[in-house]
């Protein structure tokens, strides 16, 4: 039987589908001499969490200030959290031994598939995957720690808190993967590329890595201008 007008009106059915753009465009990035082509948007969508479809400003500032250290990166074991398109983990690749990015957008992990595969034959000797990776998601993160159990050297985050209620579970799993690096002799280090655009998310990711009992640094000289808006690199380990 139907309902009435009022009742069919509040009811609305608008899936991921009805905003799904998937027309990646090859895009070329310069960070020093290095020089990178990736599949991405120009503009992506907040619903259903597609933001990964597109470069954010936080990983131009983490590829400016990787491409100018690129010695900290050679030969290193690297994790990337909230990867998007995965431009970050592409450079990295240029440096690493082995990258893996991952997201938790399944959306998402199609388009770093597909730019892991147009990367596929830059350098043979070095590893990079995606992988699923919702933080806080043990099962997840067992998953890549069963596949890769010698840990990680680096933790990587570019732009990935603009979300409150997913900072806790960002810190969850970046402290879960520095104790199993450490577990294995590595002295892994998490670091974030933090682009401010709420006096509330600057102080809870300070407030929730003190919290996981880590040590937040900023990384001196690293604050800088992305876009209109203030950007640093914190340096987060284990007291
Ligand atoms: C603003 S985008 C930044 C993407 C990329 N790092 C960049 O700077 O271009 C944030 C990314 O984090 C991912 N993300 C958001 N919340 C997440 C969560 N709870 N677990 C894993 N990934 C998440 C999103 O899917 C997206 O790819």
């Amino acid at each position: 039987m139907g309902g009435t007008i009022e009742e069919d009106d509040s009811i609305v059915c608008i899936d991921q589908s009805f905003f799904m753009n998937d027309d990646y465009q090859l895009k070329t990035f310069t960070f020093g001499s290095q020089i990178l082509q990736l599949y991405c948007l120009q503009s992506a969508s907040t619903d259903f969490d597609l933001t990964g479809q597109l470069v954010w400003p936080g990983a131009m500032l983490m590829n400016d200030y990787l491409s100018k250290n690129a010695e900290i990166l050679r030969g290193c074991s690297v994790l990337e959290l909230g990867s998007g398109v995965g431009i970050t983990g592409v450079l990295c690749s240029r440096f690493c031994r082995k990258v893996i990015m991952t997201d938790h957008n399944d959306e998402v992990i199609k388009i770093l598939n597909k730019n892991v595969a147009h990367h596929s034959s830059d350098d043979s000797l070095v590893e990079l995957m995606a992988e699923k990776l919702e933080w806080g998601n043990t099962d997840h993160l067992s998953q890549i720690c069963e596949k890769h159990p010698e840990g990680f050297d680096m933790i990587l985050g570019a732009d990935i808190c603009f979300q409150q209620v997913s900072i806790p579970f960002l810190f969850d799993t970046v402290k879960e993967l520095l104790d199993i690096s450490r577990k294995k002799k590595r002295h892994c280090k998490f670091l974030l590329a933090y682009v401010s655009r709420a006096k509330v998310m600057d102080s809870l990711v300070i407030s929730e890595a003190i919290g996981h009992g880590l040590q937040i640094d900023e990384i001196a000289g690293s604050q800088t201008i992305v876009g209109n808006l203030q950007g640093r690199i914190y340096e987060i380990t284990q007291q």
